[in-house]
């Protein structure tokens, strides 16, 4: 069987602070994907740095490493066909004015720098970032009973 896609998702410190967790949760659950790790923690400023090493550069990632780093994170991986595009469609435009409503940040968020959420962008981030923040051991592999119910027989 080939592996299933899997996405790193993490509610950031002002979704956590706002009490925001369970509505968040029970978005991508409610959707059909699998919640395959979650623990919550307060990132090192090494992990921060290296998860959103690609913005390292930018005018915003000295406040963006602060912010990320000043409060508990809850961080999540999910499984399913396309959960990493699909994801990306929950959470909504990085803009939160932008984002469209029933998305989480067109519902939950209205600046860009408190915008609630973390998705992998695509294959090679979702990789990265999983092993970053994750252990092996961390990542459980398991069919959920009502699995048949949710893909195409
Ligand atoms: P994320 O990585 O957090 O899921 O967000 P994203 O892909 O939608 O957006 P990205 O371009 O990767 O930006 C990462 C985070 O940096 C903050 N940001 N601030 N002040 C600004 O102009 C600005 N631009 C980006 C946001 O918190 C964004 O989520
Ligand atoms: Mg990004």
């Amino acid at each position: 069987m080939m592996a299933a896609e899997r996405t790193f998702i993490a509610i950031k410190p002002d979704g956590v602070q706002r009490g925001l967790v369970g509505e968040i949760l029970g978005r991508f659950e409610r959707k059909g994907f699998k919640l395959v790790a979650l623990k919550q923690l307060t990132p090192t400023r090494e992990l921060a740095e290296k998860h959103y090493g690609v913005h390292r550069e930018r005018p915003f990632f000295e406040g963006l490493v602060a912010f990320i780093t000043s409060g508990p994170v809850v961080a999540m991986v999910w499984e399913g066909d396309g959960v990493i595009a699909s994801a990306r469609k929950l959470i909504g435009a990085t803009k939160p004015l932008d984002a469209e409503p029933g998305t989480i940040r067109g519902d939950l968020a209205v600046n860009i720098g408190r915008n609630v959420i973390h998705g992998s962008d695509g294959c090679e981030t979702a990789a990265f970032e999983i092993g970053l923040w994750f252990n092996s051991t961390e990542l459980n592999n398991w069919q959920p009973s009502d699995y048949v119910w949710r893909v195409e027989s």
